[in-house]
């Protein structure tokens, strides 16, 4: 190689080199692969743990898939292309997300699956609250409330593991309540409000309104239960659940129409994962496992956080308190 066409091939590197220590260019390289960003707490994930990322010395590329699979598959495909030195995955469908931890690991990239377990693969981490206590918290505070009756259940995505394990927490607690009948259940793909208010309506329809309990596995689902129960003038009389304390679940639990939610402080999610990627990007075990999950292939190292219950008594010293929303937001003026 002649001397000058070796400056021209170092001279630039050299430049792009001197330029990132004069921008403080990122130490690490993580991609966020989100399965959707529909319910309001996602973007609540995205940004803190971007944030937390950033001032770790990192920089995130998100791919957002809308809910599509397939779609997740090859956004995660192209984050790996990027050379990501971490891959965080909201996983879209709990089995099929497996061939991205796959095809992660052929480049060498280690993958944390965030909230939503992927099964059947050798995942680095995992990372989430524990979804059996969601479902069980749920249940405990509705059946002591009503311990007998007719109940309908409404799951989330049968592709989503989390729904899964809400649903066994549903019946951890159900099976203890004999007088309890669940005379409906229903699933709802994609965790979508359209499917549960319909569902709902067919269910109100089919035992002529005769219903105590609604379990519905999210807050989003809750407000599709709760629109199909306001037109047969039902809403505040049964009692319906959820997940996430979104604002509109909160402010349904202020008026009365929804029972309960169970909040997953986002923030301890966002900022243990955040810490783990650096960890993982520096080569390092992460050093805040405290558990193991068995995903059907290996016993996955875990980060598992504790959800909490949350209704009208305790909704401004959790979830106000907390800063999650605010006073106003919650109960207006
Ligand atoms: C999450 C819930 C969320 C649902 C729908 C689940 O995996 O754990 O918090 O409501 O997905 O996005």
């Amino acid at each position: 190689m002649s001397k000058i066409v070796r400056i021209a091939i170092v001279g630039p590197m050299l430049l792009v080199l001197l330029l990132m220590s004069v921008t403080g260019a990122a130490k690490f390289k993580v991609g966020l692969s989100m399965a959707t960003l529909a319910e309001e707490r996602w973007k609540v994930d995205r940004d803190l743990f971007k944030a937390e990322i950033e001032k770790l010395g990192g920089e995130v590329i998100v791919a957002a898939a809308n809910g599509d699979e397939n779609l997740q598959n090859s956004q995660a495909e192209n984050l790996i292309t990027q050379g990501v030195d971490v891959l965080v995955v909201i996983a879209q469908n709990g089995e099929t997300a497996s061939a991205i931890v796959n095809s992660a690991h052929k480049s060498k990239v280690p993958v944390i699956a965030y909230d939503r377990l992927i099964k059947n693969c050798d995942l680095d981490l995992y990372v989430s609250f524990d979804s059996v206590k969601v479902g069980e918290l749920m249940a405990e505070y509705v059946c002591r409330l009503r311990p007998s009756g007719n109940y309908f259940i409404i799951n989330g995505s049968p592709t989503d593991n989390n729904a899964h394990l809400v649903r066994q927490g549903f019946y951890n607690v159900l099976k203890k309540y004999p007088k309890i009948k669940v005379v409906f259940e229903q699933w709802c793909d994609s965790w979508s409000p359209e499917k549960a208010l319909k569902h709902v309506e067919n269910g109100l329809t089919q035992f002529k309104n005769d219903v105590q309990v609604i379990l519905c596995a999210n807050d989003g689902t809750c407000g599709g239960a709760v629109q199909a129960l306001a037109e047969q003038k039902l809403a505040g009389k049964v009692l319906t659940t959820g997940q996430d304390a979104e604002l509109a679940a909160c402010k349904r639990i202020v008026a009365g129409t929804q029972a309960v939610t169970i909040y997953k402080p986002i923030k301890k999610l966002a900022l243990a994962a955040a810490k783990a990627t650096a960890e993982l990007a520096a080569g390092k075990t992460p050093s805040e496992i405290n558990e193991k999950v068995n995903n059907g292939r290996s016993d996955v190292p875990s980060i598992m956080l504790m959800p909490i219950q949350v209704d009208k008594n305790n909704m401004r010293e959790v979830i106000v308190a907390d800063g999650y929303h605010t006073e106003e937001e919650i109960y207006g003026k």
